[in-house]
């Protein structure tokens, strides 16, 4: 499916590990929507992961960018612009760690140190990326800004640690990012609370495939995949959206919303019945 409607647009992805990632398929649509764009991650991602092969494939240039130092994603920002051959219309940050998930430290028994690199890897480097672009009037008016979030910034899922408290704040980042670049440029900024999905970061969560199947049993269309979320992102970044901005858009098949399903009833009732 190909509507060109990214057609003339010019855009940074952050954070297309391998195809799993959900960059990588923002990527994939982007290109196919005829957008041009340049992709970036951190150097040790780039030294581990596949991404040259998204860049032959998008025909677009990798530069490196560790997206918690002011001056990489600066420098990052300026050579854009000049390989691109001009300012920027869309930014995707789809950046996520949390030191004390990938070592297994529970939330009540936080490694600061872990929980600090955490917040300025998945919420603080959305706040510097926007301020670096800002700085450099690297955008253009009508741009659009996404940052990838997930339903535990509002409600608690047992295993999603620190995690949800960098959510919290990365959602925070795009309102109050989202007012000030907007009433002074109009540019817009949201994030997507996106459904479990089964990706590198995502499979990094204790227990992932429970609340995976979990939050698919209770969504009425079921989880939203890594392609259907950056079809959503592709809506974004289009003109048809010029008036959406600071909100945290739920893409999730119904789940948040939804109380219990049928599914889910069945579930329960046959447990019940056999005990
Ligand atoms: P992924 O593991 O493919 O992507 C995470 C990316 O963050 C990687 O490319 C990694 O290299 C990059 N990254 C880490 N530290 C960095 C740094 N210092 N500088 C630059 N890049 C850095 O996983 P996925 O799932 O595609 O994650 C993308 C976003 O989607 C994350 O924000 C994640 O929290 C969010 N999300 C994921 C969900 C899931 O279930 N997979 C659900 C809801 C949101």
């Amino acid at each position: 499916m190909s509507n060109n409607i990214l057609k003339g647009k010019k855009g940074i992805i952050f954070g297309a590990l391998d195809q799993k990632s959900i960059a990588w398929k923002v990527a994939e649509h982007a290109h196919r929507e005829g957008a041009e764009f340049i992709l970036s991650n951190a150097p040790i991602a780039l030294r581990m992961g596949t991404i040259n092969q998204l860049a032959e494939k998008t025909n677009s240039e990798v530069i490196p960018a560790d997206a918690t130092s002011v001056e990489d994603l600066t420098s990052l920002f300026e050579s854009s612009v000049q390989k691109l051959g001009g300012k920027i219309d869309f930014i995707l940050h789809s950046i996520g760690m949390s030191v004390n998930v990938r070592k297994k430290r529970q939330y009540y028994d936080q490694n600061y140190d872990w929980t600090s690199k955490g917040i300025d890897v998945s919420a603080m480097s959305f706040h510097k990326m926007i301020q670096a672009a800002w700085k450099l009037d690297a955008i253009n008016e009508w741009g659009s800004i996404i940052g990838l979030s997930y339903i535990a910034a509002q409600r608690v899922f047992n295993s999603y640690n620190d995690m949800a408290d960098n959510k919290a704040f990365l959602e925070s980042i795009a309102r109050s990012f989202g007012y000030h670049y907007g009433v002074r440029r109009n540019v817009r900024i949201n994030t997507i609370s996106q459904s479990p999905t089964l990706t590198t970061a995502g499979s990094g969560v204790s227990g992932f495939d429970t609340f995976y199947n979990y939050a698919n049993d209770l969504s009425p269309l079921g989880n939203a995949s890594a392609d259907d979320c950056a079809m959503y992102c592709i809506s974004l970044f289009s003109d048809y959206t010029r008036k959406v901005t600071m909100q945290n858009l739920f893409h999730d098949g119904g789940f948040s919303f939804t109380g219990m399903s049928d599914k889910l009833m069945d579930s329960y009732s046959k447990e019940n019945s056999d005990k």
